[in-house]
């Protein structure tokens, strides 16, 4: 599936520019374990880079002239890098121009260039096809103008665009997934000071299947901005009151607890998930280390209850997938994954029963909301390359 992606990216290249292209870049999607809301709110997440990719082929123009062209959209957008760069109408268009905007920004030198993307990344199923984006294209311009960019600086970078040109105020897990992942390893990321760790993503007799609900609800956005804005009114109460804790990562279920009435029913129920999550994302670290999947299972479920109840980012779409399964034998753990408001369920499956339980919840899907489900068995793969040059 890589190499068909990668021959038809280039081949369109060919066929619209009349040359080869002199770069082809992999950038990957991502999924994420466990740890969601909690990238914003100093805690830690646990994210890997999977097997879908945008594909880029790229080459440099001698002047300041930039093409780009999204394959799957058909659309082309033209522009001159000299140009003062902002948001215009094209979303797609204004991942790939905030992250030139913040290289211009920073004084980069850079001349123009012509991409052709293509990619088996789904949009708008929760697997960050916009970090793949803006990292590929972060990753791309530092090899071919010798940038000497870090790959963290790559995923800040991209972070920054999507907060810039997408309006989404987004915390950093994404672009680190989609630049720090490592084939059949999930990161430990510790998103206060960004230091990570690697864990052996061996799952045993079990493998981690993706429903995709097919759905993604307009509100995605502004839910998300308007979550952000209430665990910081949640974390400012609760620094009147608790001098002592400086973020969420040092509050505890307690101090929360205590203070439900200062915080009133919506921002009480939001800021207990933040530091229920935190720990769940701890205690799955561990279990990994143990191969107990059991645990790792049951803290996924927990994860989806405190998501759905407490911090409101589900939809009934999500929560019957993850319903459906919650008392199958040969599923550990179920929860919705990423930002919310639709995309994909994440479910840790006995090997071998996937197909058995897809063509089941399809099917009691499809009843209820007359919507085709979307399976996807992924692989843990590595994240943003070169592919050749
Ligand atoms: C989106 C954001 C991430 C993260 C997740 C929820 O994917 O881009 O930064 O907050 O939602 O965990």
């Amino acid at each position: 599936m890589k190499k068909k992606l990668i021959n038809h990216t280039s081949e369109h290249f060919e066929k619209i520019l009349q040359k080869k292209p002199e770069y082809i870049f992999l950038s990957p999607g991502r999924i994420n374990i466990i740890g969601e809301h909690v990238d914003y709110n100093d805690g830690f997440v646990m994210p890997a880079a999977i097997n879908k990719y945008i594909c880029f082929a790229v080459s440099k123009n001698e002047d300041s002239q930039c093409t780009l062209i999204a394959k799957d959209l058909n659309e082309a957008y033209k522009f001159d890098l000299n140009d003062e760069l902002k948001p215009i109408d094209k979303m797609w268009a204004n991942y790939i121009l905030g992250v030139l905007h913040q290289l211009k920004k920073k004084g980069f030198k850079m001349s123009g260039f012509n991409i052709v993307f293509s990619s088996t990344v789904p949009m708008g199923a929760g697997l960050s096809s916009s970090a793949a984006l803006e990292c590929g294209i972060g990753y791309a311009m530092n090899k071919m103008f010798e940038l000497d960019l870090s790959k963290e600086e790559i995923a800040l970078i991209g972070q920054k665009a999507e907060h810039t040109f997408a309006g989404v105020n987004c915390g950093i897990m994404d672009q680190f997934a989609s630049v720090f992942g490592k084939k059949n390893s999930v990161i430990k990321l510790d998103c206060t000071t960004l230091e990570y760790q690697y864990y052996k993503a061996d799952f045993k007799k079990y493998s981690l299947l993706l429903l995709d609900s097919n759905v993604k609800h307009t509100h995605l956005t502004s839910g998300y901005n308007v979550r952000r804005q209430e665990v910081e009114l949640g974390l400012a109460i609760i620094k009147q009151h608790f001098p002592e804790v400086r973020t969420f990562r040092n509050c505890t279920e307690k101090i929360v607890l205590d203070l439900e009435q200062e915080l009133g029913p919506i921002v009480f129920k939001r800021c207990l998930f933040v530091v229920k999550e935190i720990q769940r994302v701890l205690d799955a670290a561990d279990a990994l280390t143990n191969s107990d999947f059991k645990k790792l299972g049951q803290l996924m479920s927990e994860a989806h209850k405190g998501l759905s109840k407490e911090y409101e980012v589900s939809c009934d779409e999500i929560d019957f997938l993850v319903d459906s399964v919650q008392h199958e034998k040969t599923v550990l753990g179920a929860r919705m994954m990423g930002g919310g408001f639709g995309g994909c369920s994440i479910n840790l499956v006995e090997k071998g029963t996937e197909d058995e339980l897809i063509e089941r919840v399809s099917q009691q899907y499809r009843t209820a909301f007359g919507i085709e489900l979307k399976p996807y068995k992924i692989k843990i793969s590595k994240g943003t390359t070169l592919y050749k040059n």
